[in-house]
């Protein structure tokens, strides 16, 4: 499985997606790291692993339809068959989710459908959940439609949240779980073990 991942930030999830290829624990190559931000520290981590990585922002092109054609050139050069959003901040365009039908996940840093939706990434989640005053939140990796963190849900791991946490100790937490559970789920579509049915998925032994 050759693997694209789409980044905005650091990349730390991108990072354990590049250890777990390199260490044989995925058995999928990262073929290509796409960043809607130039300056993204995650490029950088691509580099340094030989990956090509490329900045792709709708901001740099004249028409949704270039930078739509832009993208879908990129992914058949690195003859891309599954995509992987590791804190990507964009919509990807629906005709790309129609390509890769159940071929692109995203990961989420709560237990979605709570603390989801546009505007809702990052570091804004756990304040969230903080302000909310929840007990329990997590990490789902979903299968990506056309709406914002939404779409079949992969996977789910609870994270608890205590009294003293802050929006930065529990990113911390749900972080650590996050670079656990992506390698693994992107190893059960590599070994084609994901069957999707509606918005119910189940993954064989
Ligand atoms: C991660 O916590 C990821 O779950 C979140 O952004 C962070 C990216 O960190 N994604 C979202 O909030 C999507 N709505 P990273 O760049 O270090 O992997």
């Amino acid at each position: 499985m050759r693997i694209a991942v789409f980044v905005s930030g650091g990349g730390t999830n991108l990072q354990s997606i590049i250890d777990a290829a390199e260490s044989g624990k995925l058995s999928a190559e990262v073929s290509l790291v796409l960043s809607s931000k130039s300056d993204a520290y995650a490029l950088e981590r691509a580099r340094r692993h030989n990956i090509p990585a490329v900045y792709l922002s709708s901001k740099e092109f004249q028409s949704r339809d270039y930078f739509l054609h832009a993208m879908f050139d990129v992914l058949d050069e690195h003859k891309i068959d599954f995509i992987a959003l590791a804190g990507y901040m964009k919509k990807v365009p629906p005709e790309i989710v129609k390509k890769y039908k159940n071929r692109i996940t995203n990961i989420h840093p709560a237990l979605l459908p709570a603390f989801g939706g546009k505007g809702m990434y990052g570091m804004r989640v756990h304040q969230a959940v903080i302000e909310y005053g929840c007990k329990v939140t997590g990490v789902t990796i979903h299968i990506v439609d056309e709406e914002y963190d939404h779409g079949p849900i992969v996977a789910q791991k609870c994270v608890p949240v205590s009294d003293q946490d802050t929006p930065e100790t529990l990113a911390e937490r749900v972080l650590a779980i996050e670079h656990l559970l992506y390698p693994q789920v992107l190893e059960w579509f590599a070994q084609d073990k994901v069957i999707v049915s509606g918005n119910i998925v189940k993954v064989s032994q």
